[in-house]
């Protein structure tokens, strides 16, 4: 699957355009961390870029969020280390973390809303007036962004990235396609 056909594909399954902004900024962080460790970086774009894409059809189910979206695009023809990885960052579906675009797409996942809220609180609301030392700050804020689940961003450690370190790299990832984001 391309990347056009995967956008094509969210386009006719989803309406909320914050949502979409979430999927890219996954994507976006998810193809850093591949070039961080010499991965597929379409592969783990995919991934990113795909993960959500069944949230509104499911509406709000989390109990087949995940299974849903994983079928869907396993029709379309994308391969099964992405489905895999679709299914295991949604924890309730009981299905183990296993390759390290499995783990990844996990902690990248919550990242972004932590650090779109982060942007959201500067006076010009812009992702380049955000560094790095404020976004850890927040993350110790339990009450900040409190929907971007700490425990699961900080499962970075189990790819072999520190936290600061994971917090940078995505916020740099985000910086870079900021204009998508409307941040
Ligand atoms: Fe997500």
């Amino acid at each position: 699957m391309t990347r056009e056909e995967a956008l094509d594909s969210i386009r006719d399954n989803v309406e909320n355009e914050n949502l979409i902004k979430h999927m890219l900024a996954t994507e976006a962080i998810m193809e850093a961390l591949a070039g961080r460790f010499g991965e597929d970086k379409n592969k783990w774009g995919l991934a990113g870029l795909l993960h959500d894409i069944d949230v509104e059809l499911t509406e709000g189910d989390m109990s087949s969020h995940g299974r849903l979206g994983a079928d869907l695009v396993r029709e379309m023809g994308v391969s099964e280390d992405i489905t895999h990885a679709i299914l295991a960052h949604n924890e309730m579906l009981g299905v183990p973390r296993e390759t390290n675009m499995d783990k990844a797409l996990f902690c990248a996942d919550p990242l972004t809303g932590l650090i779109t809220a982060a942007a959201l609180v500067r006076p010009d609301k812009k992702l380049s007036s955000v560094e790095p030392k404020s976004v850890r700050k927040r993350f110790k804020e339990k009450s900040f962004a409190a929907g971007a689940s700490r425990e699961n961003i900080a499962t970075c450690s189990e790819i072999g990235i520190e936290l600061d370190d994971f917090i940078e790299l995505g916020l740099k990832a985000m910086q870079g396609i900021a204009p998508e984001l409307g941040l």
